[in-house]
């Protein structure tokens, strides 16, 4: 607050709101292949604090970012442009919100403060969209619910920051409750709350510190290969999304695949998403056992099959799998860098953190960063 008056003044009403970062428990890579997901919003995220203009100028400023400076734009000018950096998001955001038919008429001065650590892969960049039209929402009285923010986020990350990115970084943010992952089918949207009660152990987040490159180029074209994997079946059998078929139909039609790198991602996204409902059967039945064999076998799936993963956290996955009161561990988000995500008993976190650090560091050359995480609500206003 005081360094958003500092730089933009203290008049008028200033409001200050907040937008979780997520992690995703299990089902990767199955969102734009109309599979299921099961990801939880955390208590980390983005802060925001906003002052709308009477003028067409929009100022932003990011905390993390303060070599930037303010980085200036305008309501009539709402073009992606590589100089605007991560101002692209919210930019995005309010052009988005144009093209469904709510045009934005005033600017903004927003000052951003995240606590999510940068580029880990915990869907810093949703959050940022999904802050921006929370406060289109309640600032500035656009008719949307928290569902629609997702959706519209999504829409402005595909066609605004060019990333064909699925709905699950969004509607995770969107839709977060405390201490509960969301199951969402990404075919029809409908989702449920599923109680994350570990009782005697923590969700602990290990960021491979690596710095991503192509991982947005590499992401369009998985799922390019997953697009083209499913025009094959489609010959063959009525399907809508290679979400439609369990294991025992997709080894019957595999061979309508015509090129085995396709058939391996397609099994990654067919496997994967059953793999995704056998873990939220496995947690109803308090089976958190069997809920951490999935997410092993989740990583070996994008490891061999999706080939997303690479040296870093491949490292911290089975690094994570010797560790004695390990429960689960796999890589989360899109791969290509980020973070792995796993469920380590209480007792076994110290150990946990220097075991799987100090192998880490020998391997790849730095160090990686630990987290213990809690799950959090979704976007809310502050002040
Ligand atoms: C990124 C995307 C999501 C999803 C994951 C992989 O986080 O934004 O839509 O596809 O990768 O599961």
């Amino acid at each position: 607050m005081s360094k958003f008056k500092e730089l933009f003044g203290d008049e008028g009403d200033i409001r200050v709101y907040f937008a979780p970062g997520r992690v995703n428990m299990i089902g990767e890579h199955t969102d734009y292949n109309g599979g299921h997901v099961f990801p939880c919003a955390l208590t980390i995220g983005t802060y925001g604090v906003v002052r709308k203009r009477a003028d067409e100028k929009l100022r932003f400023y990011s905390m993390n970012f303060e070599q930037l400076g303010i980085i200036e734009s305008s309501l009539s000018d709402l073009k992606p442009d590589p100089a605007a950096d991560w101002t692209n998001y919210p930019k995005g955001m309010i052009w988005a919100f144009g093209e469904k038919g709510m045009k934005i008429m005033e600017g903004m001065d927003l000052l951003l403060f995240g606590n999510i650590p940068n580029g880990s892969g915990l869907s810093s960049s949703a959050s940022v969209e999904v802050l921006t039209g929370y406060i289109l929402k309640d600032l500035y009285g656009c008719d949307v619910t928290n569902q629609d923010i997702a959706l519209i986020g999504q829409f402005s990350e595909n066609k605004f920051n060019g990333v064909n990115c699925g709905i699950m970084d969004q509607f995770a943010i969107a839709m977060g409750k405390k201490g509960h992952a969301i199951f969402l089918d990404t075919a029809t949207l409908e989702y449920s709350y599923a109680p994350i009660e570990l009782k005697d152990a923590k969700i602990v987040i290990s960021c491979s510190n690596k710095k991503r490159g192509l991982g947005d180029s590499k992401y369009n074209e998985r799922r390019a290969e997953c697009e083209k994997a499913l025009e094959e079946l489609q010959q063959f059998v009525g399907i809508d999304s290679l979400g439609d078929l369990n294991e025992e139909e997709f080894e019957k039609y595999k061979n309508a695949i015509r090129d085995e790198d396709r058939v391996k991602r397609a099994r990654h996204a067919v496997y994967e998403n059953q793999r995704t409902i056998h873990a939220v059967e496995a947690l109803k039945n308090n089976d958190v056992e069997k809920f951490g064999k999935l997410m092993n076998e989740s990583h070996v799936s994008l490891r061999d099959d999706y080939e997303v993963t690479g040296i870093e956290l491949d490292t911290l996955a089975e690094e994570a799998w010797k560790v004695e009161g390990v429960i689960g561990s796999r890589m989360t988000g899109a791969g290509f860098g980020g973070c792995s995500v796993s469920i380590v008993k209480d007792d076994a976190v110290e150990r946990f953190i220097a075991q799987v650090g100090k192998a880490y560091e020998e391997k790849i050359g730095y160090a990686a960063d630990f987290y213990v995480v809690e799950i959090g609500d979704g976007p809310v206003r502050l002040a």
